[in-house]
């Protein structure tokens, strides 16, 4: 397995690779999430070569800002063959950062045993990352102040206040938060016709 230690990790900096909105990005690894396939786009982004990619651990593109309690969510789910959605901060090659909505897929043969991981990754819209960004924040915050374990209660707490699961938390935000704010926006700018789509959708006429 290839390994990146501290001297070959890049250099976080703070720009950001743009995703083009319609792409999706995607990585499959084996059970213990060993790159083993790339598409072309999650290369061109990632900004390595597809050799580097392949044979490496996916922690290649962890970028230090994300909590690891949220890699334990997921993995947590994965390894119990159950789907999640997560919002991920990564780390290119030259250090910039991009931010994607990825789905995570797990592929079990007839005796439920896995065979390997697939990763779908969309690039998020504002709206998500105006929540998420300031959650994780504080998520890290916490782990870096109390450990992990501490950084766990409090998204458990977070989210079984909302008397959500993770997932359902942000399928919620892009229904409730995205959703209406793109009406908003195709109102206020809007034709008639988004504006007659606007009334219908919310008062039916
Ligand atoms: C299919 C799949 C895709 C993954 N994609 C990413 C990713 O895009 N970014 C990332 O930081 N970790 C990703 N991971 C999680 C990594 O395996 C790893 O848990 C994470 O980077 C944290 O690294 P660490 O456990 O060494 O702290 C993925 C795991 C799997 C199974």
């Amino acid at each position: 397995m290839k390994i990146l230690n501290k001297s070959n990790r890049p250099q976080p900096i703070d720009e950001e690779v743009v995703v083009p909105k319609d792409d999706v990005l995607i990585s499959v690894t084996d059970p213990k999430g060993i790159i083993i396939d790339a598409n072309d786009i999650f290369v061109k982004i990632s900004g390595y070569s597809k050799e580097e990619l392949i044979g490496a651990n996916h922690n290649l593109i962890r970028h230090p800002d994300m909590p690891r309690v949220m890699f334990k969510v997921v993995w947590d789910h994965i390894k119990d063959r159950e789907n999640i959605m997560a919002v991920v901060k990564n780390l290119s090659k030259d250090g910039r950062y991009y931010w994607v909505i990825t789905d995570f897929i797990t592929e079990v043969d007839a005796d439920r045993n896995v065979v390997n991981y697939t990763a779908y990754r969309r690039a998020p819209k504002d709206c998500i990352l105006r929540t998420i960004v300031p959650m994780y924040k504080a998520l890290k915050a916490i782990e870096d102040f109390a450990g992990m374990e501490a950084a766990e209660h409090f998204l458990t707490d977070f989210l079984e206040r909302r008397g959500e699961s993770y997932d359902d938390f942000v399928e919620h935000l892009i229904v409730n938060t995205c959703e209406k704010e793109d009406i908003k926006k195709a109102y206020q700018a809007g034709s008639d016709a988004e504006k007659k789509g606007f009334f219908n959708r919310f008062f039916g006429i």
